[in-house]
């Protein structure tokens, strides 16, 4: 088994990145905002507990979060992981390095995905995603072909309901507060990798795949 993990701010790029490096290196891509949006849309009993949490832009329990990582995991079963927006807590991380060690694994490499925060907030504010696909775009970056419209599958796009400018706000001091202290977590198991994730995301995902060999 192996695992890396792409750790950054709310809109540094890790979704766009895991997608590249999913198609090329070909490790699952487990994403928990999307596993949690689904739950949403489904309207199962995790997305409804979930639903107020996102909206406000807090993070959703660890126990939720976990619960979904070890389904995910035991569906899966052994393989190449690629976890984006988890671990986000201690707790999480902590818990992540327990069910790796079960497995006799262990967490390889975690690539810290450095943007500006001014970057970072106008990214947020011009992504929009396919609502049938999932497919991210960005409305003067990386715009479709056709405005509003899914260049991979023709569905609609829209703009997620925490991309509001009041709950971004919220989701990056969510991760300062949250989530920052797990780059020292990770330096100090020797783990971390530091990338300019400012570039284009070809070339910051053709950095990332060289360091994976
Ligand atoms: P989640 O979906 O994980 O959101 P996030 O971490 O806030 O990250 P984003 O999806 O906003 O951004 P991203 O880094 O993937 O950037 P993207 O590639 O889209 O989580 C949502 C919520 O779920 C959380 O707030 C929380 O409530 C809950 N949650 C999820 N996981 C949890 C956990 N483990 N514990 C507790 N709660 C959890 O790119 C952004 C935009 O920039 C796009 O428009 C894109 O096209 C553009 N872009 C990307 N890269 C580039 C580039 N290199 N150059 C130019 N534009 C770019």
């Amino acid at each position: 088994m192996q695992t890396i993990i792409l750790l950054g701010a709310p809109g540094a790029g890790k979704g766009t990145l895991a997608e590249r490096v999913r198609d090329v290196a070909h490790y699952t891509h487990v994403s928990t905002g999307d596993m949690l949006r689904a739950a949403v849309k489904a309207g199962t009993p995790t997305g409804l507990e979930a639903k107020r949490y996102m909206e406000a832009g807090e993070l959703v329990p660890d126990a939720v979060i976990m619960r979904l990582v070890e389904e995910r995991l035991a569906r899966d079963g052994d393989g190449k992981y690629m976890f984006d927006g988890f671990p986000r807590t201690d707790a999480q991380a902590v818990m992540l390095d327990e069910v790796l060690a079960r497995a006799g694994a262990k967490v390889d490499k975690v690539f810290l995905l450095d943007v500006p925060q001014d970057v970072i907030v106008g990214r947020i504010s011009g992504r929009r995603v396919c609502r049938k696909c999932g497919a991210v775009y960005h409305v003067a970056n990386i715009p479709p072909k056709v405005e509003g419209v899914c260049d991979q599958c023709g569905g609609e796009l829209y703009q997620r309901a925490d991309d509001c400018e009041a709950t971004v706000l919220n989701r990056l001091e969510v991760y300062n507060r949250q989530t920052a202290g797990l780059i020292d977590f990770y330096n100090k198991k020797g783990v971390l990798v530091r990338i300019d994730a400012s570039a284009s995301p070809k070339a910051t995902a053709d950095a990332m795949l060289e360091l994976l060999g």
